[in-house]
């Protein structure tokens, strides 16, 4: 079986390999993550079948992880690559996506990575305000081209999900409010030789465990689309976002292929089937298949509480201090069960806490952080003047590439120049 499970022996394991094995292979110590490139092909493999149509793009959200192994996997299952700096859209194209399936958003593109957009000849910039289009002309004008743009558009659609990730109401400061659409056209019907509108595109949020949030904003960019073409402008593609949501082991969530099927099933209603669908899918992809293994490095017991001091943090994954997210927290070696420990980092802050889960009677030598393969090592920073964690990836159950984290030294070394 593909991703993480357990062996008879209880041993946590990615695609049926010891994730002890995996890590003694690489000779790498803790914390790491270990990712499973042979899920992440799969997962995407299953998406872009759900798609059906091989001009449908599924743009893999590189925000999500972006480490070559793994964009290389989803560019190799067939992915594009959704970007939102120049730096993701060099990672993605160095890892062999083509072009004309990138797509860049990001409501504060720099010159820089709007000049470097328009030269790649990227399937479309995402603008997200009229005052975009604006800067975007200019420099389209001055590099002698046209750049291709589409209208990141706010729906003004609440997704239900943590708020610090709904990101198509009002109050977001992403894409451009319906109210100012007609502005947004005229800017770019004034300068047909530097913008070409391709098409409308938006995302509603992260994380979501339903397809109804996912549909609603849709349909505005629907609309949107229709209203284009009866002004006598078709466009050529809509782009619903990603968003697609995972189960933490807290809720059931829809699957891809069910966001998927949402999408094209609006897209026959609303009478659009010609137009090429774009999603950008980033958490679905990668999440479920990555790991954090950490290793206990001090237990207490204090009044009626235990604790576990383990050696990854918030540094290392953020998401449980910022979002109050639920990472399920399991022994390495035996499958959990038995007493509550309460699982804690190094860090200085009360933040710094993964929530309780059932270790056993005694703690166990080291744990496995599970669905930690998005918005993980991404996120991770070097605070309190610690390691960045190592990466470990694997394919077909043989360790294919290492990321040695340069060590704490490389931090001091930083320091001490500043
Ligand atoms: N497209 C755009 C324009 C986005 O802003 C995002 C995510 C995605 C696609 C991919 O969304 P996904 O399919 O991964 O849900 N750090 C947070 C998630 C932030 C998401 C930001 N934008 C977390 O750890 O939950």
């Amino acid at each position: 079986m593909l991703g993480f499970g357990r062996n008879d022996q209880g041993q946590a394991c990615l695609s049926g390999t010891p994730l002890v094995e995996l890590l003694a292979a690489a000779r790498t110590g803790t914390p790491a993550y270990v990712y499973d490139l042979d899920a992440i092909a799969d997962t995407t493999k299953r998406l872009v079948t759900a798609m059906g149509d091989p001009l449908h793009v599924v743009a893999y959200a590189v925000k999500a992880n972006s480490a070559g192994s793994i964009v290389r996997a989803v560019a190799g299952a067939g992915a594009g690559a959704d970007v939102v700096s120049g730096a993701e859209l060099e990672v993605a194209r160095a890892c062999g996506v083509p072009p004309e399936r990138i797509v860049m958003s990001g409501v504060g593109k720099t010159d820089p990575e709007l000049d470097l957009a328009i030269r790649s000849r990227i399937l479309a910039i995402q603008a997200e305000s009229v005052e975009e289009l604006e800067r975007l002309a200019v420099r389209a004008r001055a590099a002698s081209t046209r750049a291709r743009v589409t209208l990141r558009i706010n729906p003004s659609v609440m997704a239900d999900t943590h708020a610090h990730v709904a990101t198509g109401h009002d109050d977001a400061k992403f894409g451009i409010a319906l109210a100012d659409l007609g502005a947004a056209w005229e800017r770019i019907d004034r300068s047909p030789e530097q913008l070409e509108a391709v098409g409308v595109s938006t995302h509603v949020g992260s994380n979501l465990t339903s397809p109804e949030p996912y549909r609603k904003s849709a349909s505005a960019v629907c609309s949107v689309a229709r209203a284009r073409a009866a002004q006598g402008k078709p466009l050529s593609y809509v782009n619903f976002g990603g968003g697609f949501g995972i189960d933490y082991g807290t809720r059931p969530v829809a699957t891809p292929e069910e966001f998927v099927r949402a999408a094209l099933g609006l897209l026959r209603e609303e009478g659009l089937r010609d137009l090429k669908l774009v999603v950008e899918p980033g958490r679905v992809v990668v999440g479920p298949h990555g790991v954090l293994v950490a290793r206990v490095v001090q237990s207490k017991r204090s009044g009626s509480r235990q604790w576990i001091m383990i050696d990854a943090g918030m540094n290392d994954l953020l998401r449980p201090a910022l979002y109050q997210a639920h990472h399920r927290v399991e022994p390495l070696e035996r499958a959990p069960g038995g007493d509550t420990w309460r699982v804690v980092g190094p860090i200085c802050e009360s933040a710094d806490d993964f929530g309780s889960h059932p270790l056993g009677a005694e703690p166990p030598e080291a744990v496995v952080i599970r669905d930690a393969g998005a918005y993980g090592f991404a996120m991770a920073s070097q605070y309190n003047g610690r390691a960045l964690p190592s990466e470990v990836f694997v394919a077909s159950g043989q360790v294919s590439a290492v990321s040695q984290s340069a060590g704490a030294v490389n931090w001091i070394r930083s320091r001490l120049s500043a």
